[in-house]
């Protein structure tokens, strides 16, 4: 079947909602589509447990320009400083939007939104930690989809829930809409649209320890990469330090925001030595890399199994009754996986891979960028954790996700719905657009190949953990190039089994694999190319960060059985690069 809209959104998490809104506000009832391969209220975002930074300044003072400036200083300077200033000074706006739209946030005893400390986040450049982050409970992303989703449905925005991006419609350097699998009855549909926006979230399911969704694949930025459009900054993977030991199920920072501390075997509160200002809220990646350290002198608690090595979160210093009314989803999770009651006993915390810097790069208000001098695709918008607006640089703050979401995914629907109203449908022939798809998916489930799926997804989730993990090396990178090489080769003997229409999730899990699999052959390339340590990429082999040679953006162009690189500017109008130091 073919649809038309005047605009298709593709992802139903924060950013596809918000960019939704804006333009079914904008067009009017029925011409938005927001097509999503889960139901929307179920999307990643929600997943993001502590709260959305903004500076309101309720709790103490605070001011958007400390929030941009750590922003910055957070990305260890490869965020785009225009971005930054952007989102700190929007941030504030947006929050009290979605308050007027319903948000339910954790209130002060004067019925103002509450805010707590989150890491990175300063006051006065840097000298101590700041109280930024507004939250619901421990279920802040919950609350902005329900109310997201309550607002799309209030201006008649059209929902395809359970549908799964296939492939782009492309006429030359226009996007005229997508191609898309409906998951209960196995059809193909072509959605015809003036303008796309793709919003499908992050790829952490490459890695084995993760705390990402099983949905979370980069179906969006896949799709680009394969129609010949550059990913930016894909090396910068970030790893979250509190994950629950061997699941990689997030543990908010939120529990260190409200006064958690950080424990190796000894009992000792380890991040004194590795960021005495700011202590455990130092930004992930060094906390990240603190722990690890750890882990690797012996400090560590040693697990059951070799990735099950851990340190301990301890919040039983917050007493129950914190613990039930701020953090109750993190006290069930701590019951129902451990079973242990955080409130007595310190969480078995291990690092887990948990978000995406890198994406689709996208300028300020969410068009897609085909090369390093700014020219864009006409039509088509990326945003939210699939796009790279370069905000977050080599290391994104905690909250930090939520902003971007909210600010340029309201930017990118604002942008796409004022497009689309002087645009015409270009005349693409749909049809042709579905053939590749077609040629493949018949490809896929009459074979005769005998690879099976789970080898090549566990071999490259363990290539991308143990190679392109918190610390890399040269030779080990090359080697996870030449090993995702094969495992791309070997896919294509991939045969499918079930030979279903509806529910087919045989299929649909080895069309992730096929995503996830080139985009960690870029990841794994990029992390290669890039011989300095920033951010969230450390390498053992370049310890220091060089500004003279690496100060810039990658651009990577997936060609055949290898990666092409390239290179973008960082925008540094407001801060001169420092050493940084917390
Ligand atoms: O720790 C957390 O609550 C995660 C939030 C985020 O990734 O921004």
């Amino acid at each position: 079947m073919n649809y038309e809209f005047d605009t298709v959104i593709v992802g139903a998490g924060g950013a596809g909602l918000y960019a939704a809104l804006e333009a079914s506000r904008l067009h009017g009832a029925g011409r938005t589509a927001v097509v999503s391969k889960l139901y929307p209220i179920r999307s990643h975002t929600g997943a993001a447990q502590g709260g959305i930074g903004a500076a309101l300044g309720n709790v103490e003072e605070d001011k958007p320009e400390w929030h941009a400036f750590d922003t910055v200083k957070g990305g260890d300077y490869l965020t785009d400083q225009n971005a930054a200033i952007i989102l700190a000074e929007d941030a504030v706006r947006a929050v009290l939007e979605l308050e007027h739209r319903g948000l339910p946030f954790s209130r002060t005893p004067e019925g103002k939104i509450d805010q707590r400390r989150f890491g990175g986040h300063t006051r006065g450049f840097g000298e101590a930690p700041v109280c930024r982050s507004c939250y619901a409970a421990d279920r802040t992303g919950h609350m902005i989809l329900q109310t997201l989703y309550q607002q799309c449905i209030r201006n008649r925005a059209s929902f395809f829930d359970e549908f799964h991006l296939l492939d782009l419609l492309m006429d030359g350097n226009r996007c005229c809409g997508v191609v898309v699998l409906e998951l209960a009855t196995g059809q193909l549909h072509t959605f015809h649209s003036k303008a796309v926006l793709l919003a499908t979230g992050g790829f952490g399911r490459m890695f084995q320890i993760t705390s990402n969704a099983y949905a979370n694949t980069g179906d969006g930025p896949a799709v680009a990469a394969r129609r010949g459009l550059p990913l930016e900054d894909m090396e910068f993977f970030q790893f979250h330090p509190t994950g629950i030991r061997g699941m990689g199920i997030l543990i908010t920072e939120g529990v260190r925001g409200e006064g958690g501390v950080l424990r190796n075997r000894h009992g000792e509160r380890f991040m004194t030595r590795y960021a005495p200002t700011l202590l455990d809220l130092a930004p992930r990646d060094m906390v990240a890399r603190a722990i690890t350290l750890e882990i690797k002198a012996g400090n560590g608690i040693v697990g059951d199994k070799s990735v099950d090595d851990y340190v301990l979160l301890d919040a039983t210093g917050l007493g129950k009754a914190v613990i039930e009314e701020k953090l109750p989803d993190i006290a069930e999770f701590c019951r129902t996986y451990q079973n242990i009651d955080p409130a007595d006993t310190p969480i078995p915390v291990q690092p887990t891979a948990h978000y995406a810097m890198g994406g689709i790069p996208t300028d300020l208000d969410g068009r897609v960028l085909c090369d390093g001098a700014g020219g864009v695709i006409e039509g088509l918008y990326a945003a939210g954790e699939c796009a790279c607006v370069s905000v977050h640089g080599a290391n994104r703050l905690g909250t930090n996700s939520l902003v971007d979401l909210v600010v340029f995914g309201r930017r990118a629907g604002r942008h796409m719905a004022q497009f689309a109203a002087n645009a015409d449908l270009c005349s693409v022939n749909v049809s042709d657009g579905a053939a590749d798809v077609c040629a493949l998916l018949d490809q896929l489930k009459s074979g005769s190949g005998s690879v099976k799926p789970g080898t090549v997804r566990d071999r490259m989730r363990t290539v991308m953990m143990e190679k392109i993990g918190i610390y890399r090396t040269g030779s080990q990178m090359r080697e996870a190039v030449a090993e995702l090489q094969q495992l791309r080769d070997d896919f294509r003997h991939i045969r499918i089994e079930d030979p279903a229409a509806a529910y087919n999730t045989e299929l649909v899990e080895v069309l992730e694999l096929r995503n996830l699999l080139d985009l960690a052959l870029i990841t794994a390339a990029c992390a290669d190319w890039r011989e300095e340590t920033r951010g969230a990429h450390a390498r053992d082999d370049f310890p220091e960060r060089d500004d003279e040679a690496f100060l810039n953006h990658s651009l990577a162009w997936l060609n055949g059985r290898d990666v092409r690189l390239g290179t973008r500017p960082v925008d540094l109008s407001r801060w001169e690069p420092k050493p940084r130091v917390y």
